[in-house]
């Protein structure tokens, strides 16, 4: 089962709303809380149109609008291009699709590839955080194992994070979780054996939108977050991490309620919590 944390018409957008777009000095349309979804009337709103011009051109995203060549299918497999939602059929208004969570207070695509859904992975390995003599560490106030997760530090926004990231078209869930946790926090190709039978087992804990700084009105990200937890520490608790170029470092994180991390990453990483029942 797969927990839906951020459902459209219930839960709304704060990371991409009234900052400056990253990577740009481009402020976004004021959205206040009550103007966020498309069913309030907002009379005013005209949000600027942005697309970060280095993205033009660039294999893993789309062309513009209106260009001859680009025909998308939306709400479908187009080719190996996924622009399916996990939030169920969204709105194409004037050629664009529409966000389905709200607006945003920017439109075009902006840092993001696709117009429309752009769809990442997320692998939450888990690991019990241990004393020096290798028993679990309990909180002794609920009596309650502690939870370690790997961990890194991204370039873009320097905040810790899930090592995700984005599924190549064509490319199988499972594979983008092990390929990037590979990429992103371990020193290559030495530990496969341990890394494939690791990987063969994961939960699914959420798929859905996420709440990015980098979403827009007509592209946002979603993603699929899968649980591998280390129960004995003997498997991946035990490799040396190691930041792979995406990231600026990597650790085991000690997880509990006072951990900031990079967009909605903490609700999934709650989910971890109620299922393995761990100290929070
Ligand atoms: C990251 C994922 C993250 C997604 C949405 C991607 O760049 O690699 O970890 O869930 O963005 O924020």
């Amino acid at each position: 089962m797969s927990a839906s944390i951020l459902k459209a018409g219930t839960f709304k957008h704060i990371t991409c709303r009234n900052n400056i777009y990253p990577k740009s000095t481009l402020q976004r349309f004021p959205v206040p809380d009550d103007f966020v979804f498309w069913s309030a009337e907002y009379v005013n709103y005209s949000p600027p149109i942005y697309t970060a011009p280095h993205i033009n051109g660039q294999p893993w995203a789309d062309p513009d609008i209106g260009c001859v060549d680009f025909q998308p299918k939306w709400n479908q497999l187009d080719g190996a291009v996924n622009r399916v939602s996990f939030n169920g059929i969204y709105k194409i208004e004037n050629g664009l699709p529409i966000n389905p969570i709200g607006r945003t207070g920017l439109s075009g695509r902006g840092l993001l590839g696709r117009w429309g859904p752009n769809h990442a992975a997320d692998p939450v390995v888990t690991r019990w955080k241990r004393n020096a003599d290798g028993s679990v560490s309990i909180n002794s106030d609920t009596q309650k194992k502690m939870l370690q997760m790997v961990a890194i530090q991204r370039h873009d926004n320097n905040m810790w994070a899930i090592p995700g990231g984005m599924v190549d078209p064509g490319e199988k869930i499972t594979a983008t979780l092990k390929r990037e946790f590979m990429e992103e926090a371990l020193d290559s190709f030495e530990n496969q054996k341990v890394i494939e039978d690791f990987f063969a087992k994961g939960n699914e804990i959420y798929k859905g939108y996420v709440d990015d700084f980098r979403n827009t009105d007509n592209a946002w990200m979603e993603t699929v977050a899968y649980n591998f937890h280390d129960d004995s520490g003997a498997q991946v608790g035990k490799l040396a991490l190691s930041a792979g170029d995406d990231a600026a470092n990597v650790k085991w994180l000690d997880i509990d309620s006072t951990i900031k991390l990079h967009a909605n990453h903490i609700d999934i990483i709650k989910e971890v919590i109620k299922r393995l029942n761990a100290y929070w």
